[in-house]
């Protein structure tokens, strides 16, 4: 079964699904087992053990390339306490012309955490006019973010609700509630939706709201391809949407698994305040350093992004596998709607 829509035309899928972006960690075999699934990879943004990013990002490429000949994308964090996304917007479009090969595979960009407007720069309207097929989607956690990014020229919208893992908005909006309001007030926008999607009837759901395509984390995480750790595979499929809680993180809300290292943490109360807090460099240095013992496994030391969808994985699958399941429900969740709704008499309808 192949579900089309005007995501998975536009960036030439098989299938509605794409892997979110899951900086600071590498999600580079992720890329390459959700591609090859049919679905599109996303590169993650890479800092940890002081990598220099662009240089990984390059590596990650060229590897994804060697190993799929299918499309991908990756995900660059423009927020402005991330020292290195001027230096990525500006290398990465040049580096992407000048190899054809991913060129020719690099349909999508996902910027988030900042201003998308980093990216339209003169070597990215070069790599465009280049015959480059790139599509540019900014992350809208909220309707006055999504209503703003339409006059900045991005392709899409990749809205994002609370119950998701990792930072999050201070709207403090479900992607329910979020993606109604955006489908009542710009309707004809491209639209990607993420956090809270593990399942085939959370995509049913999706799809039967306009939304073109799902971008998932923590379904992904569990995947044997992804290159997580195990102990960090394990915490997905044991715990449940109220074994998460939101804490502040480095860009702001962010939604985490809770133990000892995030009740440390508490919500700031305004923005105002987060904005102040964020001037402080050393508390970056820490995050980094919380999530870098995650990645290594320390779970119950480390800061761990996670979603409420956590709730309903419960088994560490190959991607094809996920990806399958998931598109073969979705397809008999809509079967059985729309029967659903025709199977009732109108006489019976009082
Ligand atoms: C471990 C982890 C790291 C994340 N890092 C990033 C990131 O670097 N950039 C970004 O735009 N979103 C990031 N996110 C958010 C995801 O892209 C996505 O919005 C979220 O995982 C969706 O919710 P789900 O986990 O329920 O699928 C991260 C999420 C997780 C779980």
């Amino acid at each position: 079964m192949v579900i089309e829509t005007n995501i998975t035309s536009m960036l030439g899928i098989k299938h509605p699904i794409l892997s979110a972006p899951m900086g600071p960690f590498y999600t580079t075999k992720l890329t390459v087992a959700v591609s090859e699934a049919g679905g599109l990879g996303v590169l993650s943004h890479v800092t940890i053990h002081g990598t220099v990013t662009i240089d990984e990002m390059k590596k990650s490429m060229e590897y994804v390339v060697e190993h799929t000949d299918k499309p991908f994308g990756f995900n660059i964090r423009t927020a402005r306490l991330q020292p290195d996304a001027i230096k990525l917007c500006r290398q990465l479009p040049r580096f992407i012309m000048e190899n054809p090969k991913i060129k020719e595979q690099c349909v999508y960009l996902i910027t988030s955490a900042g201003s998308p407007r980093l990216i339209y720069n003169k070597h990215f309207e070069k790599l465009k006019e280049s015959g480059s097929n790139i599509k540019h989607f900014h992350v809208a956690p909220s309707l006055y973010l999504a209503e703003k990014l339409l006059n900045s020229g991005v392709d899409g919208l990749v809205i994002t609700g609370t119950e998701g893992g990792g930072h999050q908005s201070y709207e403090n909006i479900s992607t329910l509630v979020l993606l109604q309001q955006i489908r009542k007030h710009i309707p004809e926008v491209p639209i990607i939706a993420s956090g809270g999607y593990a399942t085939g009837e959370g995509l049913a759901s999706a799809l039967s709201m306009g939304v073109g395509a799902i971008a998932m984390g923590s379904r992904f995480i569990s995947s044997k391809e992804c290159e997580f750790h195990e102990n960090y595979k394990k915490m997905v499929v044991e715990s449940t949407a109220s074994d998460t809680e939101l804490i502040t993180g480095i860009f702001g809300r962010a939604r985490v698994w809770k133990n000892k290292m995030s009740e440390k943490h508490s919500l700031v109360e305004s923005k105002e305040e987060k904005q102040a807090e964020e001037t402080s460099m050393s508390k970056i240095e820490r995050e980094l350093a919380d999530l870098e013992k995650t990645y290594e496994g320390n779970i119950e030391e480390g800061i761990a992004y996670l979603g409420q969808s956590v709730e309903l994985i419960d088994s560490v699958e190959y991607v094809s596998d996920i990806i399958k399941t998931i598109v073969n429900d979705a397809e008999k969740c809509l079967t059985a709607a729309f029967n659903n709704i025709r199977k009732i008499p109108i006489e019976q309808i009082a």
